[in-house]
């Protein structure tokens, strides 16, 4: 199926589709007063003062018995169990959710193809494999702590309302696969920052054991960020007509 981002067609939004409408809708903006007195700073203090009177973002449950011993052992060193909590049902939920993004990005392969240098369906549905199986590991090492694994944790009600935008975008039928896969890109990268931080965090907190289970997930995500980067610029290039000969463009 033919779907070109770059497609030259009768978009109206800029202000230059019409020079006398145009003029007429500066010189009304001109005319018309600000709908309310003051500057941004009133916006700011607004900002301010629900900040200051707001609770948290939820809290990290106890851990259970299991969990306390450990917790303790952590403790004795002067480091806090809760944080690593935080962030493991942060990077639960994220990892959890990196399997419907490969799913959406199937459906958009199913229906626009790849290109020279894009995705393929193997490559596709094993970065799809490898993210459940991180989240896999993330549920297994928050047991292993003691932890609820169902659990939503601040960090993970954070992120989890901060990357809304990308599975909306992946499931809109207008997004053709190279488009899609910006949103992949930008899973990617917080994927590796995740992982880099949660390895550093279990290092220092004492968990040798969970940081190396943890760098052969970065590993993993190295290569997703790797393949993810090299089809998007074989896509745009191919479409840009750069470089390389016009056959095999994304659709
Ligand atoms: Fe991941
Ligand atoms: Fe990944």
């Amino acid at each position: 199926m033919e779907r070109k981002a770059s497609e030259m067609g009768m978009n109206r939004t800029g202000i230059k589709t019409s020079l006398v409408h145009s003029k007429k809708a500066i010189e009304g903006a001109a005319k018309a007063p600000p709908s309310s007195p003051g500057d941004a700073s009133a916006i700011a203090k607004v900002r301010q003062e629900f900040s200051s009177e707001a609770g948290g973002l939820g809290s990290v449950p106890p851990p259970n018995l299991k969990g306390m011993a450990k917790a303790a052992v952590t403790l004795l060193k002067g480091g806090r169990a809760t944080v690593l909590m935080d962030k493991l049902g942060q990077r639960a939920g994220f990892e959890r959710t990196g399997v419907r993004l490969y799913e959406a990005a199937l459906s958009k392969l199913d229906v626009f193809g790849t290109w020279d240098g894009g995705p393929s369906r193997e490559q596709l549905e094993k970065i799809r494999q490898d993210e459940l199986s991180h989240f896999a590991l993330v549920k297994r090492t928050i047991e292993k702590l003691g932890g609820d694994p169902t659990a939503l944790t601040p960090a993970a009600d954070l992120q989890a309302n901060m990357s809304e935008g990308v599975p909306k975008m992946l499931v809109d039928p207008r997004v053709n696969l190279l488009q899609s896969l910006d949103g992949l890109l930008t899973a990617e990268l917080v994927d590796n920052a995740s992982w880099e931080l949660l390895i550093e965090l279990a290092r220092e907190l004492g968990h040798q054991e969970i940081a190396e289970d943890f760098q052969r997930a970065l590993d993993v995500e190295q290569e997703h960020l790797a393949l993810v980067r090299a089809w998007i610029a074989a896509g745009t290039r191919l479409e840009a007509r750069v470089g390389e000969e016009a056959a095999g463009a994304p659709a």
